[in-house]
């Protein structure tokens, strides 16, 4: 059955040029790009998203680097499109993810990791909810 998941190239990878070859890939991959929007969010939209990490030392460094720049916003649909994409996106530190994933083939550290996309369906809908409103 088809699904929505939400990607989003986070401000690295757009300001490095890195659009059209993350696009290709999920395209290549068979999933379909269904809405897609390059913005700047604000700091009210990404404490929301990264809500459950607000606890971590990490937190104000990532609010800081998810607005720092715009990102390109992305619905993507298809057979099980949240795990699929999960799996063309790679581990979350780049580091440990293997090359011929985008955080594998385009990054260095975990705290710009190039690329987010959601890992449920609950919160695909939550995050669309969030990005689209
Ligand atoms: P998380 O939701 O754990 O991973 P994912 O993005 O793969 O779903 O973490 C959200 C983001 O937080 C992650 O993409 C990068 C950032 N982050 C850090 O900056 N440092 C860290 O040690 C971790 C675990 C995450």
């Amino acid at each position: 059955m088809s699904e929505k998941a939400f990607v989003m190239i986070k401000p690295d990878g757009v300001e490095r040029g890195l659009i059209g070859d993350i696009v290709h890939r999920f395209e290549k991959k068979g999933l379909k790009l269904v809405r897609a929007e390059l913005k700047f969010i604000d700091r009210e939209i990404a404490e929301t998203h990264y809500g459950h990490l607000r606890h971590k030392a990490f937190f104000e460094e990532l609010v800081e680097y998810i607005t720092s720049g715009p990102v390109f916003a992305m619905i993507v649909e298809g057979t099980k499109a949240v795990q699929n994409s999960r799996s063309i996106i790679g581990p979350t530190n780049p580091a440990e993810a293997p090359p011929g994933t985008i955080r594998g083939d385009f990054g260095l550290d975990v705290a710009a990791n190039v690329i987010h996309g959601s890992d449920s369906v609950d919160n695909a809908s939550r995050e669309i909810d969030l990005f689209f409103k």
